[in-house]
């Protein structure tokens, strides 16, 4: 097992792509810090993955709740070997339509959070075998899609963020994942149920790979980065989008 004894610390852990990154590094042998805000479907996760899973109610945008989240870390494991900066939420607008509070609360968690959180777990990291955080971007990050506004930002900030963090916090490596268009239950939170599904017949019409992405496809990457078998990849803006961003499949089948 590849995790036996290690620690990890996934945001949005309860929910999607988090979750699923939980179940494969519990399978791994890893103890899972879960920290997210929804409390049912966090007692949920621990009711099926067992004590492996460590379900931790936390809103990640208070920088005093990530400083407490850490002490509380290093006090009960006394270790932390990977950070997942996975949590989000999105309101999708243009410029022209977007309100401040929404413009706030986004940037909050989109890249606020994982600032934050990498700035108070970097020592811990540091002291690790292979000490490593995963940041969780979105293909639309490098595409330029109607409505994406304040969420695409964000996106783009936490890729440059994740190069930067490569020099400028050491000692720890640093990779990035851009999913594509993955079935969870962000989509129908963000585009409304009836959106939801019309995008996920249509785009995959127009997707290279054919076909929506799964939670599973980003978790594997997920936990490949933060695996031993990845101690040289460090700075990777990893696509995980079927090749959705060479295609922009969000515009082409808006036209
Ligand atoms: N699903 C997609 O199509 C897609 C595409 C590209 C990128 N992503 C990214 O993948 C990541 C995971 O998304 P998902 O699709 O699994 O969504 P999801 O909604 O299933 O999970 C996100 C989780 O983050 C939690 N969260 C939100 N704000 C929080 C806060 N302040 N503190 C703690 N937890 C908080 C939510 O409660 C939720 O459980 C996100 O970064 C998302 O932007 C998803």
């Amino acid at each position: 097992m590849r995790f036996e004894n290690r620690v990890v610390l996934v945001t949005g852990g309860a929910s999607g792509i988090g979750l699923k990154a939980s179940e494969l590094f519990i399978s791994e042998g890893a103890t899972v810090v879960a920290v997210d805000l929804n409390q049912e479907k966090l007692d949920a996760a621990a009711a099926s993955l067992g004590k492996a899973y460590c379900a931790t109610r936390c809103d990640i945008t208070s920088v005093d709740n990530i400083q407490q989240l850490l002490v509380d870390v290093e006090k009960t494991h006394g270790r932390l070997d990977t950070l997942v900066n996975n949590a989000a939420w999105a309101e999708f607008k243009n410029p022209e339509e977007v309100e401040e509070a929404s413009y706030d609360a986004q940037m909050a968690v989109l890249i606020k959070a994982p600032l934050f959180l990498v700035k108070h777990a970097a020592r811990l990291l540091r002291a690790a075998p292979n000490g490593s955080v995963v940041n969780i971007a979105s293909a639309a990050a490098v595409m330029a899609i109607d409505k994406y506004c304040p969420y695409g930002v964000g996106k783009a900030a936490i890729l440059k963020f994740t190069e930067d963090s490569v020099i400028t916090v050491p000692g720890i490596r640093h990779n990035v994942i851009l999913p594509g268009l993955i079935d969870t239950p962000i989509l129908a939170d963000v585009y409304g149920e009836e959106v939801s599904v019309r995008l996920k017949q249509e785009v995959p019409k127009v997707m290279p790979s054919g076909r929506v992405g799964k939670p599973e496809d980003i978790a594997n990457a997920i936990v490949f980065l933060a695996s031993d078998q990845a101690t040289y990849v460090n700075g990777c803006p990893m696509y995980v989008d079927g090749g959705m961003h060479l295609v922009n499949a969000f515009n082409l089948m808006q036209g």
